[in-house]
């Protein structure tokens, strides 16, 4: 039996080498970075075994960049969330944010609620989108909400997390091979997948050839096949 890539996560990372190699500035990458999250989306709305995709887009430790480019992607979040809401819908995608959303402007969390809200009732893919997202920041604020009901179990944490799904594959592009602080918790059995590729060159192509590696893999999970 072939394993299934019920849930796949992406670190999608390169949108500023990308730029620089062709000598545009790194916001030009971040543009091209939103195509690619649309294409992508798209392509896994459609298979009919991808229930879950979950795509790193502004990590918790990303604020320590340049206010310029910050700021950047701040407006490009937003202009993404406003313009692609037919896109959502019409492909039956639910848009869920996870991360701290408290840090965003009245703004962006209007947005980010009014998207969440228009495709509440679609029952395709879910979109994770992580924003503001940090694992350890996650499991923390977990844990602070649990309190003071200790002991706590496994399935307790697991359900008090921003998401709370098992990822299946997870793939990070632009040649790091690091997880950045990405979903730590939800990875604890996934297959890991590193590219060379810039995520604004990644194509609906090689994720196929990446899922179709996935699924000769034999996942033990600790066990004995
Ligand atoms: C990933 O691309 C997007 C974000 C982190 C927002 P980068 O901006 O990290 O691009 P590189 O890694 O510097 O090329
Ligand atoms: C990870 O990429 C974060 C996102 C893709 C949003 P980074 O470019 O921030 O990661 P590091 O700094 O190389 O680990
Ligand atoms: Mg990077």
């Amino acid at each position: 039996m072939s394993n299934r890539p019920s849930h796949i996560a992406i670190i999608m990372d390169g949108n500023g080498r990308w730029a620089e190699a062709q000598g545009r500035n790194r916001s030009h990458g971040h543009e091209q970075g939103a195509e690619i999250v649309r294409t992508i989306t798209s392509y896994c709305s459609n298979h009919p075994e991808i229930d879950q995709l979950s795509l790193y887009a502004f990590s918790t430790e990303n604020w320590k960049r340049p206010k310029l480019e910050v700021e950047f992607l701040m407006k490009l979040l937003e202009k993404y969330l406003k313009s692609e809401r037919s896109t959502y819908l019409n492909n039956n995608v639910r848009f869920e944010p996870i991360g701290d959303l408290s840090i965003f402007s009245k703004s962006l969390r209007k947005v980010i609620d009014d998207l969440q809200n228009a495709t509440h009732d679609c029952n395709g893919l879910v979109q994770n989108l992580a924003l503001n997202y940090g694992a350890r920041d996650e499991i923390v604020r977990a844990v602070n909400n649990l309190l003071p009901h200790t002991p706590i179990t496994v399935e307790q944490l697991n359900n008090a997390l921003d998401c709370k799904h098992n990822i299946d594959l997870l793939i990070r592009t632009g040649g790091d091979h690091r997880l950045s602080n990405f979903l730590l918790w939800q990875s604890a059995y996934a297959e890991l997948f590193f590219t060379d590729t810039l995520w604004p060159d990644f194509t609906t192509k090689e994720l196929e050839t990446i899922i179709k590696k996935f699924r000769t893999v034999e996942r033990r999970f600790g066990g004995l096949n």
